[in-house]
Order: C-alpha cells, then structure tokens, then sequence
C-alpha cells in the first residue's frame, strides 16, 4: 500500500485498509525500536512543526520519532513565526512547502490545516484542530489492539464526557470506519454535531459498526471493553465555561462505580491526556478550592489502577505518529 504523499487532515482521509496498513506499520517500528536495530527511513527529511496551541505527547511523538528516523525537525511556535500575524495560511504553507518534506500543524481552525494541506505540496499531518485529533486516533486504536483478546473490529469502547470535542469526534468516526461497536455517553447539549453523526452513521452502514449516542451512561458502558474520557473544557474554550461543564458532566466522571457498570473484569480506562484526576494541576487545585471536587472527569482512583492504559498511549503516540511520517514522507 503506498501512502506516499498523502495528508492526514482529519480522520476521513484514510480508508480502514490504509489505517490498519498504518497500524502495521506502527508495530513494526516499535518492535525494532525495542530490538535496539532501528532502521532509519526519514534521513535527510525536514519537518516543520507548528504549534498554535500547548502540547506535551504530540510534539514530544514527532520530534522524538523524527530524531530516531534521521529527521531533522523545526518548531514554530505561537510566537515564533509570521503565521496570522503578518502571513497568510496559504502564503505559509507556500513558504514551508518549499523547504520542508512534511508539516505537522496543532491549532484551532480546521480550515487553516485544510488550507496547509492544500496549499503546501508536501505531506501535512493534523496535530490537533478543534474538531478532529486523527493522530491520537491511530494511537488509541493501537492500544486497543494491542490489549484486546479479540480482532479490534469485534472491540467495543465508551467515550463518556464532552462527546462533541476533538478527539471525541474522531474515536467516533474511526470506530464507524473500523466496524467497532462505538458508544458515545454525555449529555445531550454536548453530543456530536449532527455533521459528524452523519458522516459516522454513513461510515458504520459501511463497516458493520455499531454507533450509540446517549446519556444513559449505565446502559452506555454496559459490557464495554474500554472507557475512555477527555477534558470537559478544551484548549481554546472559555475558562468560564468550567461550572457549566462542571454542573453538565459530573454524571459521566469516570469512576469506580462507572467501571464496575460495565460488567466486564477486564474493562480497561483510556485517556488522551493531560488528565485532571488529582489536585496536582493548577487547573485542579482551582477546580477543588472552588467546587470541592477532588478530581474532573476521571477519579484517581481509576486513573492509577491496573485498569488504567493511559500511558500506554501516550507512547503509543510515538510509534504511530512514527508509521505516519515514515508510510507518507519516507523512503
Ligand atoms: N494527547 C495529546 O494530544 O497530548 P498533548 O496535548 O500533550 O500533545
Ligand atoms: N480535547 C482536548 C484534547 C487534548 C489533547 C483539547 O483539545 O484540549
């Protein structure tokens, strides 16, 4: 299968076969990484990354899969480059497209990263818009399988929280596309856009998958192999917005009582991270002084059982991040 050239924009732009393939891929090159005999595909290769927004896991992904692949790579930060400020979208990736083999973009607008992926001439790789996060869907779909007993396509997982955020919308549609049995449990002021339900209905006729969109949270993780939650309030949200989330999603924390809900020893927790389980955050101590809870959308409890996978996937973000890099701008 060959991926060379190709963006990853959001979800949607990869068939299942080529996800899968990407997978592969990913399993491949943490294997040699593990062995110590890494063969490197990326040398000589320039990649831009441009961050309009914070990141730990996914910077740290790309810079350190680049290094290990023989890449060379430039951060442009928010206040390091000319982009918005004094250069359009469309004059950068002009710019950029010129002097680098790949360009990864974190931001807000979806339309700037179709507008780079456009434009650029050159792979470009979403990092995160606020509507879709794809590379963390090839992160997470990687540690299902690598924890599930069964094919990842008899898989099932709950996303419980803000159902209409980034990575939430692409679990859905990646599940849809997959032929998981996908359920989405959050109130009904923050479920998915009826756009990405459609395209996720369209997806699941496809594949066989089952799609549930409720907020019934017990009947959502009932018999669910995973359970998975992010931040109720998003970078680039209003900080205010905290007690409204607060107040529309306390019912579906991540909890042991949720857990055991799902009827299923083996349940096991995911999150994309940063994860507000503790008081250890600024975030969180605010959070406590203000409302007196001890934890957001997930306990501590939860978050550093046995259970808990998180970390898995954030390393996972290196090796399939790694694939992506390798399978579209690679040898
Ligand atoms: N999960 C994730 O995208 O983490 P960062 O925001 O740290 O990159
Ligand atoms: N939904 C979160 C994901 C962080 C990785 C955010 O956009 O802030």
């Amino acid at each position: 299968m060959d991926l060379h050239g190709r963006n990853l924009l959001k979800d949607t732009d990869l068939r299942a076969d080529e996800f899968l393939t990407l997978l592969d891929t990913a399993d491949g090159l943490r294997a040699e990484k593990r062995a110590g005999g890494e063969r490197q595909r990326l040398c000589g290769r320039n990649i831009a990354l441009i961050f309009e927004k914070a990141s730990t896991r996914t910077r740290s992904a790309f810079e350190v899969a680049a290094h290990d692949q023989g890449a060379h790579v430039t951060y442009l930060g928010p206040e390091e480059s000319q982009l918005g400020h004094k250069e359009s979208m469309k004059d950068t990736a002009r710019v950029l497209g010129r002097m680098f083999d790949g360009i990864e973009y974190r931001g807000f607008s979806q339309a700037a990263v179709e507008t780079l992926g456009l434009h650029a001439g050159v792979p470009v790789w979403n990092g995160l818009t606020d509507e879709w996060h794809p590379t963390q869907a090839l992160a997470d779909m990687l540690t299902m399988r690598d924890h599930a007993s069964k094919p990842l396509s008899a898989v099932s997982y709950c996303y419980l929280g803000d159902t209409r955020n980034n990575t939430a919308n692409s679990l859905l549609v990646t599940g849809a596309r997959l032929g998981l049995d996908v359920r989405m449990a959050g109130p009904e002021a923050l479920w998915p856009s009826p756009v990405v339900r459609n395209l996720a209905h369209e997806l699941a006729v496809a594949s066989g998958a089952e799609l549930t969109v409720t907020d019934d949270v017990f009947e959502a993780v009932r018999g669910a192999d995973y359970l998975y939650t992010d931040v109720w309030v998003s970078m680039g949200e209003p900080a205010e917005s905290w007690d409204e989330r607060i107040d529309l999603l306390l019912p579906f924390q991540v909890n042991a009582a949720v857990m055991h809900a799902a009827g299923n020893p083996e349940v096991k927790f995911m999150h994309c991270l940063p994860a507000l389980h503790n008081e250890e955050t600024e975030v969180g101590r605010r959070l406590h002084e203000r409302r007196g809870l001890r934890a957001l959308e997930v306990t501590d409890d939860v978050f550093e059982s046995h259970a808990s996978l998180v970390f898995d996937q954030a390393e996972n973000r290196l090796h399939t991040i790694k694939a992506l890099m390798v399978e579209t701008a690679g040898d």
